[in-house]
């Protein structure tokens, strides 16, 4: 053979032309190979971006999108799509011989990366100086062209108003008003095609989670996530929003980037029937994976109990209950106390913490 050439035989072209996009291995060297038009394409299956596996993507025209975080490749030349010609992936000759496909490994292009401008949420957490702040985030879903009263939504507004009272800065999250996906495991692919800002927020430029990354990384001093009980869990809104914050633990498992720093959470519960201390310790649990701290007595609830089903008593109860919103005021109090504490002490919760904070074992990835 000639030099700089090195053609190896990928396979039968009528059988490789079965498919626009996979991934073959020449030797041991895994390519995505493309079909299109009559011709063939053969470049890296590595992505440049977190090493996703473009064989396994789709195209788009001639670009191969990558499966991970929709970055795309020609899919013969290597190119970033426009405006990104520079971060290319290597490509390979590729020709046909006898009905076969051959690609040349000595002549590939070489791989460059040109940064692709960050997400405004991968800035740096900084407290910025001012007020505490309190975010709420309500998780009740409801028929937003004909609301109805929501007993957990009723405490946390008022636990809000409480906060404005103290003299902090408030927002108010209602997940039911932000259009935003379900989680889609990328988490299950590959730990690494789980990113920060979340897959699908760097893709998906409609998807209005961000808002709730914003609060919870950026923003707030503290957070109250309030959720009626169904079925004895906390509402599918809130299972929604938990889901899509994985990216957020996973920045600590995978990267060993702690971003929740110094930030307080509380809850408020409320519930026809009963097992608030299963949905509390649910809501605990995860929001410590975050990084979140607690103060003393981290949440209040309300339930009528098991044996109620006179739901419309509960709403009125929930509805007329001082008790119940001096207890958000309360539970706000000890949120913001503890969560000006944290700003006063000077002191920063870890930034970075080994093995994804709760692991004893090694992880497989170190
Ligand atoms: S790994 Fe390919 S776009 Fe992220």
């Amino acid at each position: 053979m000639a030099e700089g050439e090195d053609w190896v035989d990928i396979g039968i072209a009528e059988d490789l032309s079965q498919l626009p996009v996979q991934r073959v291995l020449a030797r041991r060297l895994p390519l995505a190979v493309s079909f299109k038009d009559g011709r063939f394409g053969a470049v890296s299956n590595v992505c440049n971006h977190a090493g996703g596996p473009l064989g396994e993507g789709a195209l788009d025209g001639d670009y191969l999108v990558c499966p991970w975080h929709h970055w795309k490749f020609h899919r013969c030349t290597g190119l970033g799509e426009p405006g990104f010609e520079e971060d290319c992936v290597p490509s390979f000759p590729v020709k046909i011989e006898a009905g076969r496909v051959l690609v040349n490994l000595a002549a590939a292009t070489a791989r460059n990366r040109k940064p692709h401008p960050p997400h405004p949420l991968e800035r740096e957490p900084e407290r910025a100086p001012g007020k505490l702040r309190l975010a709420g985030i309500a998780t009740t879903v409801m028929d937003e062209a004909y609301p109805r009263f929501s007993g957990s939504d009723h405490l946390l507004r008022h636990a809000l108003e409480a906060a404005a009272a103290k003299g902090a800065e408030t927002q108010l999250i209602e997940l039911n008003a932000l259009k935003f996906r379900a989680c889609e495991g990328y988490y299950s692919k590959s730990a690494q095609a789980c990113t920060w800002p979340c897959s699908i927020t760097q893709m998906d430029e409609s998807d209005q989670m961000d808002r709730v990354y914003e609060a919870l990384v950026h923003w707030a001093d503290a957070v109250i996530v309030s959720t009626p009980i169904r079925w004895g869990a906390a509402s599918s809104l809130y299972f929604k929003m938990a889901e899509r914050l994985n990216c957020v633990q996973n920045a600590i498992t995978t990267r060993n980037k702690v971003l929740i720093r110094n930030k307080v959470a509380g809850f408020i519960i409320v519930g026809g029937q009963d097992n608030i201390q299963a949905v509390a310790g649910q809501m605990l649990g995860f929001f410590a994976e975050l990084g979140f701290l607690f103060p003393q007595f981290p949440y209040i609830a309300h339930s009528r109990g098991w044996s109620h089903e006179d739901m419309e008593h509960n709403v009125e109860v929930v509805r007329e209950s001082d008790e119940l919103k001096m207890g958000a005021a309360e539970l706000v109090e000890r949120c913001l106390d503890f969560a000006q504490r944290l700003i006063d002490s000077h002191e920063m919760t870890p930034g970075h913490i080994m093995r994804g904070g709760r692991k004893a074992h090694p992880l497989d990835m170190e």
